[in-house]
């Protein structure tokens, strides 16, 4: 039988555990601009982006991995950064913040994250969103 110290040194899957680790991430975020970038739906939100969305994947995949609990290589790399500043220069308007988070939801779908981690993350992503906002 365990004892408790052996109990307690056992720590608690995160949420980055429970979505499948870094495959997992990358997968959603893959998921994530594929739908940005063949959508028709998300078009606008697919304009304020570069052409190339190659550092976009890497950028949210780091941040995603740090945010869920997992490694937190991006927050040492970039460190002080606001989300939510960094997004107030961009011109987030009440649409393009609703494609953001519907082509999330889309994509917590299609990379079979568990769904009841899913619907906490896209509450959170609404959230964010919505405070992300600066223009009509
Ligand atoms: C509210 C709707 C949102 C819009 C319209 C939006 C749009 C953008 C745009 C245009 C960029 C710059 C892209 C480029 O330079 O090509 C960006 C960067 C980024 N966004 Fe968002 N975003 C939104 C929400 C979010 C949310 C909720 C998160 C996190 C969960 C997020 C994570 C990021 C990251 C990690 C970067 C890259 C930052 C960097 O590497 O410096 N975004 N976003």
């Amino acid at each position: 039988m365990a004892t408790t110290a052996e109990t307690a040194a056992k720590p608690a899957p995160t949420p980055f555990d429970l979505v499948g680790g870094r495959d997992s991430v990358a997968r959603l975020v893959g998921a994530f601009y594929d739908l940005m970038a063949s959508d028709p739906a998300y078009a606008d939100l697919r304009k304020m982006h570069a052409a190339d969305l190659t550092p976009m994947k890497n950028s949210l995949t780091g941040y995603l991995t740090g945010w869920l609990g997992g490694p937190r290589d991006w927050f040492e790399e970039n460190p002080g950064k606001c989300m939510v500043s960094l997004h107030g220069p961009l011109g987030v308007t009440k649409e393009t913040a609703q494609q953001w988070v519907s082509a999330m939801s889309k994509a917590l779908d299609i990379a079979e994250i568990d769904s009841a981690l899913a619907a906490a993350m896209a509450q959170a992503f609404t959230q964010m969103a919505s405070g992300m906002i600066r223009s009509d």
